[in-house]
């Protein structure tokens, strides 16, 4: 069985990730199952997954609507109503199927009802089963600001089923790799050489690239869980990606971004950040962009817009005393967490980056 062992979960991989599903349910003996779904995923995934449950088992399934603009306290609100409801107790589970709005949020729920249920997670999208579904951060957003409540709580095991990929669409693919491209970024120069090669990469080596992604997220989040420190690399992108992200989710004139896209556009303007205070060479930052923009078409925002973006920033949750405190790359493959950067620079990077 292909499996990545965190200190507290296991995260299985494959068709044997059912058989271990079914053993941990009969292990547990949880009092109910509740499976929460999106509207896309119940017609897309659901039938799958249910096809490899083991057929003795009782569930109940919670939908809620497709998408990021969902993600609010009020979706939260409807699920718990919807536990009460169906007399969910302390012994039951809660087993989220589908992509990052839904094991985000799906894992707070259930860190919070009653105080705390089992949470697990089978993600079905690529940025889910790469970034989301891993390592305990659970969240909504509050008024247009990103995961603005949350907690830090582990699953109780992660299932990775790439076949749920063959009915995702191209730019929720697009949106997944541009954390896989994060975790060579930040951490491995290796891996993001082969995925800069992308192009000769085939369907068959995509679970191989899915694993070294999660071995990568799960040996960081391992030595820093609740991102004291080391932890905070994984937000390389984030901060102006967040930004970016919470302007398009509110503004009435723009069609929402994807996170991995907007991420992968504070990826390019971090990395610029990155070499204009001195930490990446200018090739080393060319080649980032021309990567990252063969895979992304990079963002038109006027200088208003810019500036609306930047408001956004006030709310990141690495702040301090007010102040955004950016991760950078020192190297391809290495990254340095809390740097502060002037607000010019800020401004100029939207400039030289997507001109
Ligand atoms: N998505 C970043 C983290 O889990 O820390």
């Amino acid at each position: 069985m292909k499996k990545i062992l965190s200190d507290q979960y296991d995260i299985i991989f494959g068709v044997p990730a059912y058989n271990f599903l079914g053993k941990l349910i009969k292990n547990r003996a949880y009092s109910k199952i509740f499976v929460l779904t999106d509207t896309q995923c119940n017609a897309l995934c659901i039938p799958h997954f249910l096809a490899h449950l083991p057929t003795e088992t009782a569930f109940e399934i919670i939908e809620i609507e497709t998408g990021e603009a969902f993600k609010t306290m009020e979706t939260a609100y409807s699920i718990c109503q919807a536990l009460t409801e169906l007399k969910a107790d302390r012994d039951s589970v809660l087993i989220t199927v589908g992509g990052g709005v839904v094991t985000d949020m799906g894992g707070f729920v259930a860190a919070i009802f009653k105080r705390g249920i089992a949470c697990i997670n089978v993600p079905t999208s690529l940025l889910a089963m790469v970034d989301a579904s891993v390592g305990g951060k659970t969240g909504i957003d509050l008024d247009g600001i990103k995961n603005q409540l949350g907690t830090f709580t582990m699953p109780q095991s992660v299932l990775i089923d790439v076949r749920f990929l063959e009915t995702l669409a191209a730019d929720q693919m697009r949106a997944g790799l541009a954390e896989m491209f994060k975790h060579g970024l930040i951490y491995d120069r290796s891996y993001w050489e082969v995925l800069t090669q992308l192009g000769q990469l085939t369907t068959d080596d995509l679970e191989d690239l899915i694993f070294h992604s999660v071995q990568i997220k799960n040996e960081i989040v391992a030595q820093d869980p609740t991102e004291k420190g080391l932890r905070k690399i994984l937000n390389f992108g984030h901060t102006l990606g967040h930004a970016i992200e919470s302007f398009f989710l509110e503004s009435t004139e723009r069609t929402t971004l994807l996170h991995g896209e907007a991420v992968a556009m504070g990826m390019v303007l971090e990395s610029y950040l990155s070499w204009q205070m001195g930490k990446l060479t200018e090739d080393e930052y060319y080649s980032i962009k021309t990567v990252l923009f063969g895979t992304f078409a990079p963002i038109d925002l006027t200088a208003s817009e810019v500036e609306a973006c930047l408001q956004w920033l006030q709310h990141d949750k690495k702040n301090s005393g007010g102040i955004p405190q950016f991760v950078l790359l020192d190297a391809l493959g290495s990254a340095v967490v809390n740097q502060v950067v002037p607000k010019a620079l800020i401004v100029k990077s939207f400039k030289e980056c997507f001109s």
